[in-house]
């Protein structure tokens, strides 16, 4: 069935041409008499007054030396120190409202917004708060401001989805990448929520609606890794692009999505897994459009994709791009894609924003494709930049883009700002800022060559952009501090975490060979031996002797082999653990760690032994730990007699509360018992080794009662939610026995939130630990994000 159009996407398309090819004779010309030349001399002339260096001064304390503005904390200490942080962060929040909201500087309104903004930021900034603290950044940062705005929901929503969106990204496309922007999108839609929103809204009212700005922001996020650098990657063939760019074409016409049609098998899931989620997010947005602004809608999606298209069939390889053919759809890409963010908010039109922000576009795009001039050389991408290089040695008509840029910047001060000196002082400064940070990025001798190569405008125009990005201070901006902040450490995470993986499969892999129990003299046949290995050779994730390993070994570097008999027998009291729950006087579960219940295959009589007979192996375990003074010795085992008898009451707790309703306090106690005690055990018998400090002890403690409940609120999910399959255990167990768990007693929603919360708490205790505890943090989020 053909579905009819709801827009004319040739005429709308054509009418957004002529618009765009009406701006870019305006550029054209100024270009041509080099008019920005005069213009840019003058105002960097004012300019130069606000920006001298001091001079170095070497006898000063070392405090007032610059520092790296990489080091994010020590940077904005030296700026609030020298004065200048107030300046430095009414140019950046200036910037942002200029680019992402459109804003004219000069209206007395934004001038407020900006000074409340930056009086909000400067607190958050100065508050004291330890060196890379991961809660700032991280998802206990976000959950954090959820909870204070009353967004749990929708933050746990959204986390959910960057997670989704992440495992389902195939390799050959950047999932990393697709997460950020993703954020940043999501950041910018909220942006313009909250700038939207009256004095005075507040409550329900607030709530609701920066959620439909979490979801908005979600769902028009999603086209960028999903139609643009789907597009633009190879995961697609030549012809599968073709048909995706139809199916998304015909979405865009229509208003409606048609189904998937015809797929390769490899791709299938992959594009199955992007067609149900943009379905979802396009109905979503469409849900929020007034009827009457529906069409008007669809058109300014059609131009952002199909001018995106048009990009996207070019060649660098093809001499003959007119300058119109190379800069209209530049223009319209550009400009749409923050267009586009008023419109899906539905927020109203406002041709004061449409105005700026359709002139503004392209000066953004100038900018960025000059940063990515050698990445976009390399994949062959054709860009204003990339192109004029490739050609314009034997195509004297083609436009150098780096004097349009500059042609951009003084018709935007002049003509769209009205030469509003606020407007200009942060324009120039962010065009400086740019070439200091190429200079950076590209080595002295590499940005000459280039800076040669595009001279804007006359050998004095360009003499004087140099020697002012040279000679002049003061142009950082803090957006691009916590971008390069944010990438360093999320690759350092990055590395880390995959260590930690790598590190976390060598020793399951050590811990697997030392826990099978060695034959022993038969007098006659019993199966309690055998029962042990059979449940212990099932695998299991083996993660508290895993934690126990990065604790003692990494931790408190302890030899591994002394060590070894701790491992064992923390896995030795977690098996028997899992044996006597199943077990049909308790949770009477058939199955366990992918295999039938030890119960099931040897009789409860002889399962019961079996578990009573592991922890009597995991306490000749701790009475071997010969390496270690035998004061420490036991400690140890003192602690873990008691921590075993206190397991034993959590357990019984669990069991008394069938069918009970219990108060989040006695819940979380009960869980701590019955699961965060193991965990707890885990990190402290390696401590309790080392004879580590007190201090130490009393926060690893807290730190594992709440990962611990954090863990077992997982389970509780999983035993609802999750996938038999890869759990290796049945589900439905936990309503089938009415057990009182998370689950039953706040329901999904509420036991997210439970868990979310005590993850948040563990995330702050790790900012008080050493360096050497960072593995926990791996570790937290490793059991928040579990399958199985
Ligand atoms: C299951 O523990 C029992 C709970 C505390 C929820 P695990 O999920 O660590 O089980 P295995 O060892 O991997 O089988
Ligand atoms: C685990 O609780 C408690 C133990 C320490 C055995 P559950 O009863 O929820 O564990 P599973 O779901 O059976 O693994
Ligand atoms: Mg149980
Ligand atoms: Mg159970
Ligand atoms: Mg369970």
């Amino acid at each position: 069935m053909i579905k009819e159009t709801i827009i004319n996407p040739e005429a709308c398309y054509r009418e957004a041409e002529k618009k765009a090819a009406a701006y870019f004779q305006v550029l054209f010309a100024q270009a041509a008499e080099k008019s920005f030349v005069p213009v840019l001399e003058r105002d960097f002339h004012t300019w130069k007054k606000n920006h001298r260096q001091r001079p170095f001064l070497p006898f000063f304390s070392r405090k007032s030396r610059k520092p790296d503005s990489k080091a994010y904390h020590s940077y904005i200490k030296w700026l609030e120190y020298r004065g200048k942080l107030d300046d430095y962060l009414d140019r950046s929040i200036s910037y942002l409202y200029m680019r992402d909201l459109g804003k004219s500087l000069d209206d007395q309104d934004t001038k407020k917004s900006i000074r409340r903004a930056v009086g909000s930021l400067k607190e958050r900034l100065t508050a004291k708060r330890q060196e890379g603290s991961p809660s700032e950044f991280g998802m206990a940062g976000l959950y954090r401001w959820a909870e204070k705005e009353g967004l749990q929901s929708a933050v746990i929503w959204l986390m959910e989805k960057l997670q989704q969106t992440a495992q389902n990204i195939p390799e050959g496309m950047d999932a990393a990448h697709a997460q950020r922007k993703l954020i940043k999108i999501i950041a910018g839609v909220l942006m313009h929520e909250n700038d939207g929103m009256e004095e005075g809204i507040e409550g329900e009212e607030r709530k609701r609606r920066l959620e439909r700005a979490i979801r908005l922001g979600y769902s028009y996020g999603l086209t960028y890794p999903f139609i643009d650098d789907l597009l633009d990657s190879r995961v697609l063939s030549e012809e599968e692009k073709k048909q995706y760019s139809e199916l998304i074409r015909t979405t865009l016409t229509t208003g409606s999505v048609p189904p998937l049609g015809r797929w390769q098998h490899a791709i299938l899931p992959f594009i199955t897994y992007v067609h149900t989620e943009l379905r979802e997010a396009f109905h979503y947005i469409k849900a929020q459009q007034a009827t009457e602004t529906l069409a008007s809608f669809l058109e300014q999606a059609y131009v952002f994709f199909q001018s995106q298209e048009v990009d996207r069939q070019k060649d660098l390889n093809n001499s003959s791009y007119t300058n119109e053919e190379l800069y209209i759809p530049v223009i319209l890409k550009s400009s749409s894609s923050r267009l586009i963010v008023r419109s899906v908010l539905n927020s109203g039109k406002d041709d004061g924003f449409d105005r700026r922000t359709f002139y503004y576009g392209i000066y953004n795009q100038l900018a960025d494709d000059f940063a990515d001039l050698f990445a976009d050389l390399e994949d062959g991408a054709v860009t204003p930049y990339t192109y004029y290089l490739t050609h314009h040695r034997t195509r004297q008509d083609l436009l150098n883009p780096f004097e349009l840029y500059w042609t951009v910047i003084a018709h935007i001060i002049h003509d769209v700002y009205g030469s509003d000196p606020k407007a200009s002082e942060v324009i120039l400064d962010r065009a400086i800022n740019g070439l200091k940070r190429s200079r950076e990025r590209l080595g002295k001798e590499k940005y000459m060559e280039v800076m040669d190569l595009f001279a804007p405008g006359s050998p004095e125009f360009s003499r004087l952009i140099q020697q002012t990005a040279a000679k002049s201070a003061d142009v950082d901006f803090f957006d691009k501090l916590l971008r390069d902040h944010m990438l360093d450490s999320l690759k350092r995470q990055r590395q880390e975490r995959d260590e930690f993986r790598g590190s976390v499969e060598e020793v399951q892999q050590k811990i697997n060979e030392l826990l099978p129990i060695k034959e022993i003299e038969l007098v006659m046949e019993e199966p309690v031996r055998e029962a042990a290995n059979y449940s212990l050779a099932a695998g299991g994730k083996r993660l508290r002797p895993v934690i126990a390993w990065f604790a003692g070994v990494e931790a408190y570097g302890m030899e591994e082999a002394a060590l070894m008999p701790l491992f064992r027998s923390l896995e030795y009291m977690h098996t028997a653990s899992l044996i006597f729950d199943d077990l049909p006087a308790q949770d009477n579960a058939p199955s366990r760690r992918g295999q039938a219940a030890v119960h099931e295959v040897y009789g409860t009589a002889a399962a019961e032994l079996t578990g009573l007979y592991l922890t009597q192996k995991a306490m000749e375990d701790q009475a071997s730990l010969t390496s270690f003074a035998p004061e420490a010795v036991l400690a140890l085992i003192r602690y873990t007699a008691r921590s075993t008898a206190e397991m034993c009451r959590g357990q019984a707790m669990d069991l008394e509360a069938k069918g009970k309703a219990l108060t989040p306090e006695q819940l979380d106690a009960l869980c701590f018992y019955k699961t965060g005690i193991a965990f707890e055990a885990s990190i402290i018998m390696p401590a309790i080794l080392a004879g580590a400090e007190r201090d130490e002890i009393d926060i690893l403690k807290k730190f594992a009662r709440h990962a611990g409940i954090a863990f077992q609120i997982r389970d509780d999910l999983l035993d609802v939610e999750g996938d038999p399959m890869l759990l290796g255990k049945p589900v439905g167990t936990d309503s089938r026995n009415s057990k009182e768990t998370y689950v039953s007693a706040l329901g999904k929603e509420g036991a997210k939130k439970a868990m979310w919360e005590h993850y948040c708490s563990a995330a702050e205790l790790l900012q008080e630990l050493r360096g050497e505890f960072a593995f926990l943090g791996y570790l937290l989020d490793y059991m928040v994000h579990r399958e199985k």
